[in-house]
């Protein structure tokens, strides 16, 4: 079996948490889950005072930071972040660092660096069309507002008051916004990306499907 490169990109909720591990999990690669990386950075500058526009501290804190993800505990320095950046305001403040052009650029090359050898599922917004353009499947899930919303609402990983269902999806759109109309690394669609709505698929026959997609390549 081949050790290919699968970058799955879309809006939040859209469902690439659940087909990245569990693709991973199948072919035995290895999860990447980058909007973690990008919410552990957030968290620490917070935890440590910086002012989340910083952009100098802040990529200074995403270049030396330990970052480890396994089994779905994730970490920064060594400290368990798991649940705490899944709060609403990790949410925010998440949103507010992937906006900063030089984080991106050293999350993005330490991207490159975990995915190098292949043999990665790695999910993201900018996957396919910036960390890895070449990747050998491009997957872009979708699925509408407010099944995106549903799905986060009851998402037990996702603490601290989220309030109601109109609050979550509200909240979600308006993150959708800042991720696909800032000015680095938008979420957008790469031309050739296979795109699935999710909206009214349970995520088995999504997996299924992008095995089914995957068979030819992982023979090759
Ligand atoms: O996928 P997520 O909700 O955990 O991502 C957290 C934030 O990071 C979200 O605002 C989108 C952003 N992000 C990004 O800009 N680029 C990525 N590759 C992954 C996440």
């Amino acid at each position: 079996m081949k050790n290919l490169i699968i970058a799955i990109d879309g809006p939040s909720g859209a469902g690439k948490g659940t087909l990245a591990r569990t693709l991973a999990a199948r072919l035995k690669y290895r999860h990447v889950d980058t909007g973690a990386m990008y919410r552990s950075v957030a968290w620490k500058a917070a935890n440590d005072g910086l002012p989340l526009d910083d952009e100098a501290a802040i990529t200074a804190l995403a270049e030396r930071a330990v970052l480890e993800q396994a089994d779905g505990v994730i970490t920064i320095d060594g400290q368990d972040v798991t649940r705490a950046i899944r709060t609403p305001e990790a949410d925010k403040a998440a949103a507010a660092v992937a906006r900063l052009p030089r984080v991106r650029e050293v999350l993005v090359a330490r991207q490159r660096a975990l995915g190098a050898n292949g043999a990665v599922v790695m999910e993201g917004r900018d996957i396919g069309t910036v960390v890895f353009p070449n990747a050998d499947m491009k997957i872009y899930l979708d699925a509408s507002a407010a099944e995106r919303a549903r799905r986060r609402a009851s998402d037990t990983a996702h603490t601290g008051g989220q309030g109601t269902l109109a609050t979550v999806q509200s909240e979600l759109v308006a993150r959708d916004k800042t991720d696909s109309t800032r000015a680095v690394a938008p979420l957008t669609l790469a031309t050739d990306a296979v795109y699935i709505d999710t909206t009214e698929m349970p995520i088995e026959v999504v997996v299924h499907h992008v095995l089914m997609l995957l068979s030819d390549k992982l023979l090759d």
